[in-house]
């Protein structure tokens, strides 16, 4: 084929002309004489006319026989058409197939409703779909705009190890790894090295996969998820709530900018989105327990929450629902929370820490605090809590060695996709997702 090379999402630009599109056939329809077949290159998806009478017998067969999915390299001339979803149609002149799709074993997915098991039984092709495509589009800028982000405020990017010798985040959820003749463990969250890295950069950021093996079978638990966790030495916690509601606006802003088409694309109520700017409503734990009380006399909470647990996911639900931008809890019990949390001077039966829920019921995607600056009280807590001291003997060195206030904080990119694309649940937010009773494919 001898016209250049386009991509359906900029197809435009070749108006009046004669161009390549490589894809795949997504949709045919027949009219009579008309053959009317869908394309779809990855960027978009364009509709193609076939007039018999324009074509030779072989074009017009082979397009008129084409299966789902078939792989198809067309020429056409670019059309502006008011009507037509992208804005223009391609009157095809040429087509070559290269992988027909045999009649004997079509594509699995059709354009008709799957259900959700056999969707992910099959994700390596559901991924191909039209809103499947664009949820991945927007994952790509969130991630993009979260280094933007980082980059442009003076974080230098650092990577921790995935393999640890030791729990950031609680014994429960580890996963094991065996590591020659040692015990290792795949990382819960770069924190405790990111916390050395800060101490010897200043500002710092991690970004890179998590694991988590708890049993959870939630529409917002995976067992592997990404996590972008900024860490900054001499910050308190009311510095990282004004970092946590500036990079969520930010977030969201972009993908208004960069994304609409896809966040359409989606289906997502994007009026809800210009809302999200700073300053974020903040909220202490004490504040939550009483609103969860209401909302159980009112009948929306079956069960009453009594101050010193932890929030469930119902709970988070139902915060998250009364706000319409994202809430800042701040200030938990410490026994529910992590080791490394500094107490809260005024009540030290208090963390310094914070979750930051989403609106529309999405619930916690940002959760972080201030980092427990006294070595003795580290040392405590690591025993309080069952945790090995010898695996965190470079972790103390840390407040032995010029030790100062600092602070972090971890958004779960999944978290943050499921929620800026209005989405159900997290598996759709990652190209595999993993979950519990979920390996393949
Ligand atoms: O609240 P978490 O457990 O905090 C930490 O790991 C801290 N060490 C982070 C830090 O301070 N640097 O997890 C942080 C975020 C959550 O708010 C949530 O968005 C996401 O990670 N997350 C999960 N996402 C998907 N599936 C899971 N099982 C998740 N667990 C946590
Ligand atoms: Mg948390």
């Amino acid at each position: 084929m001898s016209s250049p090379i386009a991509t359906i999402s900029r197809i435009g630009e070749h108006e009046g002309q004669s161009v390549t599109v490589r894809g795949w056939l997504y949709n045919l329809r027949e009219s009579g004489k008309l053959l009317f077949p869908i394309f779809r290159d990855g960027t978009g998806l364009i509709q193609g006319v076939v007039a018999k009478n324009a074509v030779s017998p072989e074009v017009f067969d082979a397009v008129k026989t084409l299966t789902q999915e078939s792989s198809v390299i067309v020429e056409g001339k670019v059309r502006a058409d008011k009507r037509a979803p992208g804005g223009y149609e391609l009157d095809v002149s040429s087509v070559q197939v290269l992988q027909k799709v045999p009649d004997s074993d079509p594509y699995p997915i059709s354009l008709k409703e799957h259900g959700v098991d056999f969707l992910m039984e099959h994700r390596h092709l559901w991924v191909r779909t039209p809103r499947q495509a664009a949820i991945l589009r927007v994952r790509a800028e969130i991630i993009r705009a979260a280094r933007d982000f980082f980059d442009e405020r003076g974080f230098t990017l650092t990577d921790p190890p995935i393999l640890t010798p030791a729990a950031c985040e609680g014994t429960t959820t580890l996963f094991p790894v065996d590591y020659f003749e040692e015990q290792a463990y795949l990382t819960q969250s770069g924190q405790l090295y990111i916390e050395a890295t800060a101490m010897a950069l200043g500002k710092v950021y991690s970004f890179g996969p998590t694991f988590r093996a708890e049993k959870s079978k939630t529409r917002r638990h995976l067992t592997e998820f990404w996590m972008v966790e900024p860490e900054v030495a001499y910050a308190t916690l009311d510095d990282m709530m004004e970092l946590a509601e500036g990079l969520l606006s930010f977030l969201v802003k972009r993908c208004l900018d960069r994304r609409r088409n896809d966040l359409q694309i989606i289906g997502r109520d994007v009026a809800k989105l210009e809302k999200i700017e700073p300053p974020f409503p903040r909220i202490s734990y004490d504040d939550a327990v009483k609103m969860l009380q209401e909302g159980h006399q009112t009948g929306a909470l079956e069960t009453k929450f009594e101050w010193g647990g932890d929030l469930g996911s119902p709970d988070e639900t139902y915060l998250s629902s009364k706000f319409e931008k994202p809430v800042m809890v701040h200030r938990y019990p410490a026994s529910v929370k992590a080791f490394y949390m500094e107490p809260d001077p005024q009540r030290p039966d208090l963390a310094l820490c914070v979750d930051v829920l989403a609106p529309e019921g999405y619930g916690e995607i940002i959760g972080g605090s201030q980092r427990m600056a006294s070595y003795d009280l580290l040392v405590q807590r690591i025993h309080e809590h069952n945790l090995p001291e010898e695996a965190f003997k470079w972790y103390l060195d840390l407040r032995k060695y010029g030790s100062v206030p600092h602070a972090g904080f971890g958004m779960g990119i999944e978290r943050a996709v499921a929620w800026i694309c209005g989405l159900e649940h997290v598996r759709e937010t990652i190209p595999f997702p993993r979950m519990l009773h979920r390996l393949y494919p």
